[in-house]
């Protein structure tokens, strides 16, 4: 298959590439950080691309490079995240906006520039990256918690449009997981032990358990599954 992935110069995305060019995918990495979307993409043999998932030129153009290079594109994980670190910016209405455009607006840019190639193939595999917090607030989580709940119901409504054209559409829901974006969370043990009370395996998931999840959703024996939020979260929803 031939797989394009966002974020993929880091954590969980960084993991998808691998766990798909391991699989015999062709793999595009694309990420706003060039030098690490290199990176995996050497790793991993694939295409790297620079490009910020907010900006629809750089979408397009990622997209059509994959065309240009390998004839299609059948599947697109969209890892590329942020979430918002310090306290002091929670309430910046600036930080918010920018937040929501990377995490929801950049998700469905990326969706839509592949599911126009999609259509035209007969159909593709989406999977979007939500999160535990898709359906659960925790404090001063405003701007990601809603970003991660659009994504979501971003999954589902796509998932209602684009099945007549064969294109599936899912979201998975990471919990707490080792990469640098909970890197900060994780070193300080007081927040890591907060974090981690809450799950019943005990541990962060490693970004491979979550890009296994990805990969299958992004494969051809995903095919009957569509619009589904899938967590894989060690069991911190369960508990509730
Ligand atoms: P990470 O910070 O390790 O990697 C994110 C990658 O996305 C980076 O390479 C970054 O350069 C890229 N990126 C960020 N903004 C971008 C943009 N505008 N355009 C293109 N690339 C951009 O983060 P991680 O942990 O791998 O997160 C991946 C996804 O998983 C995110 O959507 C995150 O919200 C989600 N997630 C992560 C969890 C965790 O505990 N690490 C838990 C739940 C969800």
């Amino acid at each position: 298959m031939i797989s394009l992935v966002t974020g993929a110069g880091s954590g969980i995305g960084a993991a998808t590439a691998q766990v798909l060019a391991a699989r015999g995918d062709r793999v595009v990495c694309v990420d706003r950080d060039e030098a690490a979307a290199r990176e995996t993409a050497t790793g991993v043999g694939g295409l790297p691309v620079t490009a910020d998932v907010t900006d629809p030129a750089a979408v397009e153009a990622a997209v059509e490079a994959t065309v240009r290079a390998f004839g299609r594109v059948d599947a697109v994980a969209c890892c590329a995240g942020v979430e918002v670190n310090e306290a002091a910016q929670r309430l910046d209405p600036r930080v918010f906006d920018r937040v929501l455009a990377v995490n929801v607006t950049g998700s469905f840019l990326v969706a839509a520039a592949a599911a126009r190639r999609m259509i035209a193939q007969g159909g593709g595999r989406v999977v979007l990256v939500g999160s535990a917090n898709s359906v659960v607030a925790l404090p001063g989580q405003a701007a990601y918690a809603v970003s991660k709940g659009g994504v979501l119901m971003l999954g589902r409504a796509l998932a209602v449009d684009w099945a007549p054209y064969g294109i599936t559409v899912n979201v998975v829901g990471p919990g707490v997981t080792d990469t640098p974006m909970s890197a900060g969370s994780l070193g300080d043990p007081e927040r890591r032990a907060r974090l981690l009370d809450g799950v019943p395996l005990g541990r962060p998931a490693r970004p491979a358990e979550i890009a296994e999840v990805i990969a299958f959703l992004a494969s051809p024996a995903a095919s009957y599954v569509t619009g589904a939020f899938l967590p894989v979260d060690g069991g911190w929803l369960a508990r509730g």
